[in-house]
């Protein structure tokens, strides 16, 4: 399955009654098994762009569509910064969730609850309830919860930002790890230029104000291991090439704090 951004543009009116233009022209695509990456300062409208591609927000204009998906309607599964967990489920109970939802046999969600559970790492923890799980173990179950429904899109937004710097390392790699695994198609949201280069296929750079694409870069370096020494100058060479386009951006954006 493929998805298609299309002359997506976004205006929001703002608590003075003014427009604000949050995304203009936007155009791209996610291939199948793609791992795409929107990297831009605060404010420049990724979080809008990715509630757009999950059908949670209307563009003002332009659509999204899902090619190749012959008839059925696209199953998502999204990742928030901060998990949404359900306090009164346990981890299982929140990972099976989607699957409950979609009608899928008491075999199926035992399956498949384990199956995810072990992946993200959290076995041992299925009768655990959030507020016993710390930050990371929180997302590890979030992520659990958003694969369990084996999405064809998988949609994260900033989902390690609110860790610590030692869980975050941990969880890109885990992530890496998971991604390798399921292949799923993947737009995932960060402004961290570090973690864009580490995670993506292809890296899209927005700007702010209005926010556009800026530029759209192939990450030509070996899926597993570009943190390894021999990539490092070419990783580095990416970051900053990065770097220098969201540069000013980025500056006026901690300005507005
Ligand atoms: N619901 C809203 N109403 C008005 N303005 C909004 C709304 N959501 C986002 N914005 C504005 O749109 C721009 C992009 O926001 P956002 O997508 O959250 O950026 P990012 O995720 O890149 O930090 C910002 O200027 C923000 O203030
Ligand atoms: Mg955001």
């Amino acid at each position: 399955m493929r998805i298609v951004i299309e002359n997506v543009d976004k205006t929001f009116i703002d608590s003075k009654k003014r427009e604000v233009t949050a995304l203009q022209n936007i155009n791209f695509s996610i291939e199948k098994q793609e791992f795409v990456v929107l990297v831009g300062p605060s404010g420049c409208g990724k979080s809008t762009l990715l509630n757009i591609v999950g059908g949670l927000m209307s563009p003002t204009q332009g659509s999204v569509y899902f090619e190749g998906t012959n008839g059925k309607k696209p199953t998502l599964g999204i990742v928030f910064q901060e998990i949404a967990l359900f306090p009164w489920r346990t981890v299982y109970e929140n990972v099976i969730y989607g699957l409950e939802e979609s009608g899928a046999s008491k075999e199926v969600q035992r399956e498949k609850g384990k199956h995810y559970i072990d992946m993200v790492g959290l076995q041992g923890f299925e009768g655990a309830y959030p507020k016993q799980l710390s930050g990371g173990m929180r997302q590890r179950a979030g992520i659990a919860r958003a694969l369990a429904i084996e999405p064809d899109l998988l949609l994260m937004d900033e989902p390690f930002s609110a860790l610590d710097a030692q869980t975050r390392t941990i969880m890109q790699e885990e992530l890496l790890t998971i991604w390798n695994r399921t292949r799923l198609s993947t737009l995932y949201v960060t402004h961290n230029i570090q973690e864009a280069v580490y995670l993506a296929d292809r890296v899209i750079v927005l700007s702010r104000h209005p926010g556009q694409i800026k530029s759209i870069i192939e990450i030509d370096l070996p899926k597993i291991g570009r943190d390894q020494e021999e990539y490092r100058s070419q990783f580095e060479q990416y970051a900053n090439e990065i770097w220098q386009l969201i540069r000013h951006d980025a500056q006026e954006a901690s300005r507005e704090g």
